[in-house]
């Protein structure tokens, strides 16, 4: 089936998103209820309000996708939604509106892997062609994922300690930002320039692996130093100098990636912090050495939402891919299990 209409659900952390996407690569609407301001307040996300919400805003949030995109529900091919990984209580209010939707209007069931939503975001702006190497870095995720085919996954780097969104946001609150902090460590570093030294762990390990622990660690320490010396702590610099750390790593365990796999055509960039312009920039820049196409997930699509999974949803379509109204949501899923056969 080449044709078709997706109605994709998505609710593993704190948004809560509905969206229609036709064959895969057109969004017809995408809307996302934003839990940011509930969980500012206590600097990360807080699953048992993530689940309250979600259910406070999924009726609202299918309505105004289904009116937006205005479709007819006979028109809707197939229901889908995120399985996992995620906050299992905020995944399974998402599963369980979709498994309703579906069994009400008897509809096939589509359930999608979260990471394989965040690669597939690029099919709304790119034809992607393969192999492929995605770079998927979030507030849970830091993944080197290789791709034979369109549905073929093989994880060949992973974090080994905390996500590279995660260790943003942890360094943004010691500097007393606001939660979430990577954006805002994205604009001061802009006004930055070089004035501490920073570590930068497992960048020359020879694997594909990532840690961030020991980077926020160093930034933490390094603030709590200034404040008993009583020295202040130039904010824009210590972005400046995190950015620079954090590029180092990535492009280096890019670099390593195309060496091990010099067939690769194109480098995908996806997950909530590929929205940085200086990652964004460094990569664009940095991938000109190779005879590759670097696709970056549009900014509005990097954060979590629900056309990514539509997107990934239609290959799952093609395949013949439906999940029983039995399908459970999984807080742990290996993208690995997600490879057709
Ligand atoms: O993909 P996402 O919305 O949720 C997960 O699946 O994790 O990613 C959220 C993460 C947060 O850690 C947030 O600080 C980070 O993406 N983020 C950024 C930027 N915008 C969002 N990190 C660095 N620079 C940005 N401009
Ligand atoms: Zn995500």
């Amino acid at each position: 089936m080449s044709e078709s209409i997706i109605i994709a659900f998505e609710s593993s952390c704190d948004e809560t998103s509905v969206s229609v996407v036709k064959n895969g690569n057109e969004i017809l609407s995408n809307v996302v209820a934003s839990q940011v301001e509930s969980h500012a307040r206590f600097g990360g996300v807080v699953p048992e309000v993530a689940s309250r919400h979600h259910v406070d805003n999924m009726l609202y949030v299918i309505d105004e996708a289904i009116q937006q995109a205005n479709i007819a529900i006979e028109d809707i091919d197939a229901v889908a939604v995120t399985k996992g990984p995620g906050l299992i209580g905020a995944l399974l209010i998402g599963i369980q509106a979709a498994k309703s939707f579906a069994f009400v209007h008897n509809i096939p069931l589509i359930g999608v892997h979260h990471i394989a939503g965040h690669i597939h975001s690029v099919q709304f702006d790119y034809k992607v062609d393969y192999p492929a190497i995605a770079l998927v870095i979030s507030g849970g995720h830091t993944e080197l994922v290789r791709m034979a085919r369109q549905d073929h996954y093989e994880v060949i780097g992973d974090t080994q300690d905390d996500a590279i969104g995660e260790a943003f946001d942890k360094v943004a609150r010691v500097l007393k930002l606001p939660y979430p902090g990577g954006p805002h460590m994205d604009r001061l570093a802009k006004e930055g320039r070089h004035r501490y030294d920073l570590p930068r762990p497992l960048m020359n390990d020879g694997t594909l692996n990532f840690s961030f622990s020991g980077l926020k660690s160093a930034v933490i320490n390094l603030v709590h130093n200034c404040e008993q010396r009583g020295d202040k702590v130039i904010v824009s610099d210590l972005a400046y100098d995190y950015h620079q750390a954090v590029i180092d790593i990535l492009q280096k365990k890019i670099n390593l990636a195309m060496e091990h796999y010099p067939e690769t055509k194109s480098l995908i960039v996806a997950g909530g912090v590929a929205q940085n312009s200086h990652i964004r920039q460094a990569l664009m820049e940095s991938s000109e050495r190779y005879d590759l196409n670097i696709l970056f997930s549009r900014p509005s699509l990097c954060g979590d939402n629900a056309a990514m999974i539509g997107a990934a949803a239609h290959i799952k379509l093609i395949n013949n891919q439906f999940e029983s109204l039995s399908l459970n949501g999984q807080s742990q899923l290996n993208i690995e299990e997600e490879t057709a056969e």
